[in-house]
């Protein structure tokens, strides 16, 4: 039979699986695992092989036969040998490209357009990786060991307790660790929600949001019906006066700030649409993607406050930290714990548990509220900048949803939103109209605007990229 080893990380660079088959004797079976191993690339050149003693007593057999083959390659030119630094895989020994080469994706074009205000992302650069990777040292010097194995799809409990404080403490969020269950980020919530069945459509939605969000409720067989947006936010009235709204069995709400049109949610409206869902047993979803990001008043709180057990709580470190991470939470009411764990599986197959506990790290030493008051700080001069800029070169344009978040939308006249995308595409600016966000079956006028997004933009391009798409806006009338 043939004997074989698994190289770890420790002993060389990169993990590896040789099998000492063949006729021959083992120093033959070796010299030829090892230099296929080396010809298909998967041993990369420089990277260091094993000492001759760890490897014989991981494939049993003697060190001198190890060091008979390395010396084989060393000949060869597979291998280098150099005293002090070991055995390496030689600079020169490039892997045999296969005759057929995989087809690869074209490379993005090189130009793109001179200013991205594309709203969706919080700003790439300013990542707190050093945060990150003190308390990523930190969370795994501290792990016991159980942590290593297969992740409880409820989530770390870590997280779930710093969760539970942090969300109390910020956004007046009211639960303990039990209801809180780990997740990828908000479109994964959505995902076990309905694709688990733990509900069912159909489901209200407001009249402007996230057709990525429209279309993975779509494919989860979920009807949404659209309800209207007026300055308050959505017309929760709607949900017990239009017929249509009547059959819904659930509503998915951003009470905090309406995506993509601005406002929060008017206090009356946010204890109605509580009210609405005890008085007809129905469930509200609230979306708080951006909740820590507030800037003129004090912080809108959580609808789920008003009532634990009718109020679904979804958030994520997608706007707070980086879509890159894929961390997110979902605060349940005490019934839909059990059926979100059931539509979870067995064993967490979606949050990096080593990740989950970096991120409770990040929360309960408080880099996490440095990181956000930091990033608070650095939108709120981003948003100024460009109200400034409005001000100065387009008094007549209104900019809505200015008070949170990480985009604001500029009005415009009805019927210029086309003219204004395409003029703004001459300036060489990306960004989209408000016309993408509409729900097809929204029956509320629609509204014209353009969505520009101000976190991404590097620091040297913003005021050109403001300056530009000032010269996009249409002109006074
Ligand atoms: C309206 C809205 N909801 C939720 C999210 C978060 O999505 P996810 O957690 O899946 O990245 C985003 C984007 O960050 C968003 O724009």
């Amino acid at each position: 039979m043939a004997d074989s080893w698994v190289n770890s990380a420790e002993r060389i660079g990169a993990d590896l699986h040789v099998e000492l088959a063949g006729s021959g004797s083992r120093r033959a079976a070796l010299t030829r695992a090892l230099r296929s191993a080396v010809q298909d690339g998967r041993l990369a050149p420089g990277t260091r092989l094993p000492p001759y003693r760890s490897l014989a007593a991981d494939l049993g057999i003697a060190r001198n036969t190890v060091s008979q083959a390395y010396a084989e390659l060393v000949a060869e030119g597979w291998l280098t040998a150099r005293q002090g630094s070991g055995t390496r895989v030689a600079p020169r020994a490039e892997p045999v490209r296969p005759a057929r080469v995989a087809v690869e994706p074209p490379p993005r074009a090189a130009v793109g357009p001179a200013h991205n205000l594309m709203q969706g992302q919080p700003d790439a650069g300013s990542f707190p990786r050093g945060a990150w990777l003190s308390c990523a040292r930190r969370a795994l010097n501290a792990a016991p060991n159980e942590a290593f194995g297969p992740g409880d799809p409820q989530g770390r409990i870590e997280l779930r307790r710093a969760l539970a404080d942090y969300l109390a403490r910020v956004r007046g969020v009211r639960t303990t660790s039990d209801r809180i269950v780990v997740c990828s980020g908000f479109a994964h919530a959505l995902r076990l929600l309905f694709g688990g069945q733990v509900l069912r459509g159909p489901l209200a939605v407001e009249s402007y949001g996230l057709a990525f969000h429209r279309s993975l409720l779509a494919a989860e067989g979920v009807r949404t019906v659209p309800v209207g947006l007026d300055e308050q936010g959505a017309r929760v009235a709607e949900f017990s006066q239009r017929p249509e709204l009547k059959g819904v069995r659930a509503a998915l709400l951003t009470p905090g700030h309406q995506f993509p049109t601005g406002g929060p949610l008017h206090p009356e409206r946010r204890a109605a649409a509580v009210d609405w869902a005890r008085a007809r047993g129905r469930v509200l979803l609230e979306d708080d993607y951006d909740g820590e990001f507030r800037y003129d008043r004090e912080p809108v709180g959580a609808v789920q406050g008003l009532d634990p057990e009718r109020v679904v709580y979804l958030g994520s470190v997608s706007k707070s930290l980086s879509p890159a991470v894929r961390l997110g939470w979902m605060v349940l009411p005490e019934q839909l714990v059990e059926p979100v764990l059931a539509a979870k599986g067995m064993r967490e197959a979606w949050a990096s548990v080593l990740d989950q506990l970096t991120l409770a790290d990040l929360i309960e030493s408080g880099a996490y509220d440095r990181h956000v008051r930091r990033m608070r700080q650095r939108y709120r001069s981003r948003r100024d900048q460009l109200l400034a800029a409005l001000d100065e070169h387009a008094p007549h344009i209104t900019a809505a949803g200015i008070a949170a978040g990480l985009h604001a939308v500029l009005r415009l006249p009805v019927g210029t939103e086309g003219a204004a995308l395409k003029a703004a595409a001459r300036q060489g600016i990306a960004l989209d109209g408000l016309a993408g966000y509409r729900h097809p079956d929204a029956v509320m006028p629609a509204q014209d605007g353009l969505v520009v997004g101000y976190a991404t933009p590097p620091d040297h391009g913003y005021q050109a990229a403001l300056d530009a798409l000032c010269r996009a806006l249409p002109p006074m009338r």
